[in-house]
Parts: C-alpha cells; structure tokens; sequence
C-alpha cells in the first residue's frame, strides 16, 4: 500500500453490507475514502498515513469466537478513530468494554436522545432519529468511557473515550435514514481528524492526467468504446492525457439499442479528435447466436466473439502496447469479501466483455479509484454530453439478454422499437435520472388480443425499471400508473408484432435486475 497523494480516511471492513456507503458519504465530505480488509497491518496503515480510520459494522458478533477481529495494535496508533455499530463494539471491547446479545435487538428506525453534543455530535438536536440494526451492544463502560447518546434499548447508542480519539456510534450515520448521519460524519472528519478536504474532481482529473502520462510514456493506448459511461470517461480522460496516441474501437455487435451506435460515434466525435476505428459485425454476431436460446451460451458466444474481433481489429493497429479499461473502484472491492473469500459467483458474468491477458497489452486503468457518481462528475467535469454521462448501464451482451429465447433481426427490431419508446416516455416524465436501469424485455410467449374486429396472437413485452445503489440489491421502480399507461399505449399501437405490456415488480434479490 502507497501513501495517497491526498488526505484519506480509511475504512476498516468487517463484512458490512453499507462499507461502500461509508466511503462514499465521506467522498462527497471531499475527504478520499479507501475501504480495506480488517487484515490491514498496523505497518500497512501507517504507510498509507490517514488523517481517521473507521471501523465498519458487519454480521458477526464480537461475544463469538473466530470472528472478524483487526489487529488490536490499530487502536493505539493515535489516529481517530469512529466504531459504527460492529466496529464500535469490537474498539471499545478492546478497550475495556462489555458487550453482550441485547434482550430487545433492535433493527430499524429509533429515537436517540443526546445527552453530551462534545466534538462527534457537534451541532445535533437533542433528540435525533438513527436507523438501528444490531443484536449485541455494549453493556458496560470502562471509567475512561464517556456515554454521550441512548436510545430505549439501548444505553450507550454513542461513546467516546476520553483521553483517546476513540468514537463509537451504535447506528448507522452512512445511511439516508439517519438523518443527521452527513452531520455526524462531517464531525469526525473536520473536527476530530481535522480534515481539509482536499478531494475534488478537477484535482482528480489534472493527477490522473499526469500519472497517465507518466505510466505510458511514448506509447500507444487502446480502448474499447461501448457508449457507457465507464468506457467513455476513460477514453475521454486518456484523450486528454495523450491525444493522437489514442485510439478508440468501437464494435456494433447488432444488439445494441436504437440508434446507439450512430449517438455514440457522433457524440465521441463532435467531442474529440480521436482515432475511432468503428467495426460493423452485426452479421457476424448474429449468426452466430442464430438458433441458440440458452442464456449461459449466448452469453459466452458473445464474450468469446467480442475478443476475437477486438484483437482481429487491433492487430490491424500497430504498436499498441497498453489497453485501457473502465474498471471502478467497485469492481475492485466487490471482488474482496469480509473474509478475504471469493466473490459471491452471481457476479461472474459481469466479465463478459473483459478483455483477456492473452492479448498481450498492459492496462490502463485511470477510473480504479472512483465510485461511479464520480465518474459522472469527472465526465461532465470533461464536457462529455448529459445523454452518455446518465446513461443506465447497458449489459455487454446487450439485447441479447433482454430477447428471451432466440435472437433473429425480427425479434430485435420489436425490442428496439419498444425500449425506444419507454426510455422515450421515462425521459419526457423527467424520471431518467433517478433510476438506475430501465428497460424492455421481449418474452418468448405470444398472447391473444383483440385489435379492431380482429383476434390478434402476438408478443407480449415485459417493462423493467429498478432502483439500486450498487446492481447487487434493486427495487422495482414504482413508476406512475398514467406513465406506465402511456408506455404501453403507444408500445401497443406503435410496435408491430406486440399486443401486450406487463411490468415486473420483482426485487433483487430473489430476481435479478435483467431476465436472463
Ligand atoms: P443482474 O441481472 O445480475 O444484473 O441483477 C446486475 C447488473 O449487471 C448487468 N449485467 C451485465 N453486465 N455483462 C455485463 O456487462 C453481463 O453479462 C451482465 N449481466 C447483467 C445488468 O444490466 C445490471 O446492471
């Protein structure tokens, strides 16, 4: 681990399903935030030289053994410190506290009363709402401890200690349900870690420019375009940092949306000067996939057909010696579970589309460090237009996967005509923004109908629209009932081919966000 060129404050992950809210809701403080496995090194962290550290909540219980513990040396390292609601347990047991499974577990939204507003709970009213969820809590306090909030349930809901920078919270500030949750954070970053705030988009964008520029010399970058936000940001960033030197390939693989690659070509081009090598292999693909409905194997010809024309195509290219990926910091976290385990295997078939080490380029990787509001910052930041920086995330194998069963042009052209017209509607109501992914699913099933005097049998179409955080748990959208109306109005008299419109009102888990 490398000293940061900024302040950081780190995150201690003992397997809380809100770690990466943590580091977000202290980003948009503009204080750099990493998360890191609860194996880090008391070395390891003073090479990274935080100005705080937090210790995150997480499923175990601190009264049980072989449960995720860091090393003790952590807490008597003079760095601040804030425990939220694990991590608070484990710090203070640590330091002298008791901590037992509560009589009354409480999960949910509580009244806390303050009872000493010292340094963390700066500027609170006394009586706060807090979002609960934790079975054990402490019990009893060493001398040296400080109570300084409680709840019904729960006597020591926030302590300090007091001679350390030791801070604990039983609640959960990282999330939207503890309101003054921004307050508390903003606290123990300003006033007990003395934070400046030096973590901004525009000194991201100049540092990431130049340590581009260092790392590939004199060389050429590739980068493959997809018209996402990811791979454009990267590019866009990688233009700026060695303009011709770039080049860009853009693969229209047939089962991409309604005038997408002509929007995404245009918009690149009316941007920046970039070598754009755009390659039609729309036949190619289609054939391909001809008669094969299984999801898993359209899923791999797809994968192994991409990489067999992005290195046809780049071969075409010379001197290429490194490729630039749009990975996010996500992608490299999710990748690390609590217990230094695999990846839950749900995520696999996010690969597809990556590009395999066999093509011999070194990577290039300039969004590694950001969550994806920031990429959309940096991208606006860039001058990238708002159609690709909100731009819903589109699956690599594309309609592929919305087209359920096999995948022929007629099928695609339904599809297309019917997605169109509801990110149309979606878009007009003013409601793109808020939701993560929206989109149409084309079932493998015909229905009857009646259209004027006469019965028709035709497809049915699925309307998806979801609500997430991170892809890994999403809520259906409730959409309002006259804009699902008019979606499925003009889906039926405008779509030839489909006489029915349903909406999927399914969460993730147990669905997933796409059908197949
Ligand atoms: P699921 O369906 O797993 O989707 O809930 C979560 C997110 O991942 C996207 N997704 C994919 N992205 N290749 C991709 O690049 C894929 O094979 C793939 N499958 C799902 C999906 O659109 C959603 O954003």
């Amino acid at each position: 681990m490398h000293k940061e060129a900024h302040e950081i404050v780190i995150v201690i992950d003992f397997g809380s399903q809100y770690s990466h809210l943590i580091a977000r809701r202290i980003r948009e403080q503009n204080v750099y935030s990493k998360i890191i496995s609860y194996k880090v090194t008391p070395d390891e962290i003073r090479q990274l030289n935080p100005k705080g550290i937090i210790l995150s909540g997480g499923p175990a219980s601190v009264s049980v053994k072989d449960t995720p513990r860091c090393d003790e040396k952590i807490l008597f390292m003079n760095i601040p410190i804030l425990g939220i609601c694990y991590g608070l347990q484990l710090g203070s047991q640590i330091l002298g506290a008791k901590i037992k499974p509560s009589k009354n577990r409480e999960y949910g939204r509580t009244n806390c009363t303050i009872k000493d507003h010292s340094l963390l709970l700066d500027s609170l009213d006394s009586n706060i709402n807090v979002w609960m969820s934790h079975g054990d809590q402490v019990i009893e306090l060493p001398d040296d401890f400080q109570s300084l909030a409680y709840t019904e349930n729960c006597p020591y809901a926030a302590v300090r200690h007091k001679e350390k920078d030791f801070y604990g919270v039983q609640f959960h500030p990282e999330v939207t349900h503890t309101p003054s949750g921004n307050q508390i954070l903003h606290n123990f970053l300003f006033k007990i870690c003395h934070c400046s705030g030096d973590w901004s988009m525009s000194s991201y964008i100049d540092r990431a420019i130049k340590e581009i520029q260092e790392h590939v010399g004199k060389e050429r970058v590739i980068c493959g375009l997809s018209g996402g936000v990811d791979s454009t940001v990267t590019a866009a960033l990688i233009y700026k940092a060695i303009g011709s030197k770039l080049a860009c390939i853009f693969v229209d693989n047939g089962l991409l949306r309604s005038n997408e690659s002509e929007r995404v070509i245009e918009a690149f081009k009316k941007n920046f000067k970039v070598d754009l090598h755009f390659v039609d292999a729309r036949d190619r693909f289609l054939n391909r996939l001809s008669g094969v409905s299984d999801p898993e194997q359209k899923r791999k010809i797809i994968g192994h057909e991409f990489i067999d024309v992005f290195k046809e195509e780049s071969k075409k290219l010379a001197d290429i010696k490194y490729l630039a990926q749009g990975t996010l910091y996500p992608d490299i976290i999710e990748s690390i579970s609590a217990h230094g385990g695999p990846t839950a295997k749900i995520k696999s078939h996010h690969n597809v589309g990556a590009l395999p080490a066999e093509l011999g380029f070194e990577l290039v990787e300039p969004l590694k460090d950001l969550f994806k509001d920031e990429v959309r910052r940096i991208g606006s930041e860039l001058g990238l237009p708002d159609d690709i920086i909100w731009r819903h995330p589109f699956p690599g194998p594309g309609l592929a996967i919305r087209i359920i069963g096999e995948v022929t042009e007629d099928r695609l052209k339904i599809l297309r005509q019917a997605d169109d017209i509801m990110i149309q509607e979606i878009k007009t109501a003013g409601l793109y923004k808020e939701i993560g992914q929206a989109f149409a699913v084309l079932l493998p099933v015909s229905s009857v109908g009646v259209m004027g005097d006469e019965r028709t049998y035709e497809n049915v179409i699925a309307l998806r629209a979801v609500e997430t955080l991170d892809f890994m748990t999403a809520d259906w959208v409730r959409l309002p009932h006259d804009l699902l109306a008019k979606i499925s109005n003009r889906i039926i008299n405008e779509v030839i081919g489909v006489n029915r419109v349903v909406y999927d009102i399914s969460s993730k888990p147990p669905s997933t966000i796409e059908w197949e």
